[in-house]
């Protein structure tokens, strides 16, 4: 599954970056958290795996201790697919960005972000799309005790 990642990740990176989401073109120099790719059933059943920048990583990297990720934390979840016949195709990013205090009160200030694979963005809190990237705060409302964050399965934190 790594070889596989090694292979695709480069792919990703210059697909998501083609519709000029910041997030989209600097997640690759971000630090990641997942050894390898796991199934996300909250995000279509795609293999993902976790980023998260320099202002975020410290606060993120205690999990269930996390209050409150700083300002400008940015959390990004590249995904891809596997069919049966063993062919591998690039999923939408994920991305969650901490904007600062009061910039949305109704997803406690996260910017949610889905950019599809060939770069255009589906969907962006208070942007183009907002409405349809409503569903990600509401599922992310299950992690309010840890600033919304879901974190990832433990057997497959780095
Ligand atoms: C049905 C529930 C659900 C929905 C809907 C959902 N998420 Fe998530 N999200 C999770 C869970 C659970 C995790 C942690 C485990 C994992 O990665 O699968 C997570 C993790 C994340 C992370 C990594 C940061 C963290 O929370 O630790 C990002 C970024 C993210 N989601 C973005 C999104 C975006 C953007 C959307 C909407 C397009 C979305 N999510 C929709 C449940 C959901």
């Amino acid at each position: 599954m790594n070889k596989l990642y090694g292979c695709l990740a480069p792919k990703m990176l210059k697909a998501y970056v083609k519709g000029g989401h910041k997030a989209a073109g600097s997640w690759g120099l971000f630090k990641q958290f997942s050894k390898q790719g796991y199934r996300s059933d909250t995000h279509g059943g795609r293999f993902v795996h976790n980023y998260v920048n320099k202002m975020g990583a410290k606060t993120y990297s205690k999990f269930d201790e996390v209050k409150a990720m700083p300002v400008g934390s940015v959390t990004a979840k590249p995904s891809f697919t596997v069919s049966i016949k063993g062919k591998a195709s690039i999923g939408p990013l994920f991305i969650m960005e901490k904007k600062s205090k009061g910039w949305n009160e109704a997803t406690a200030d996260w910017q949610y972000a889905m950019i599809m694979p060939d770069g255009s963005t589906f969907g962006v809190t208070k942007g183009a799309g907002s409405a349809k990237v409503g569903f990600c705060h509401e599922c992310h409302a299950g992690g309010e005790d840890n600033d919304f964050m879901l974190f990832l399965p433990e057997e497959y934190r780095k």
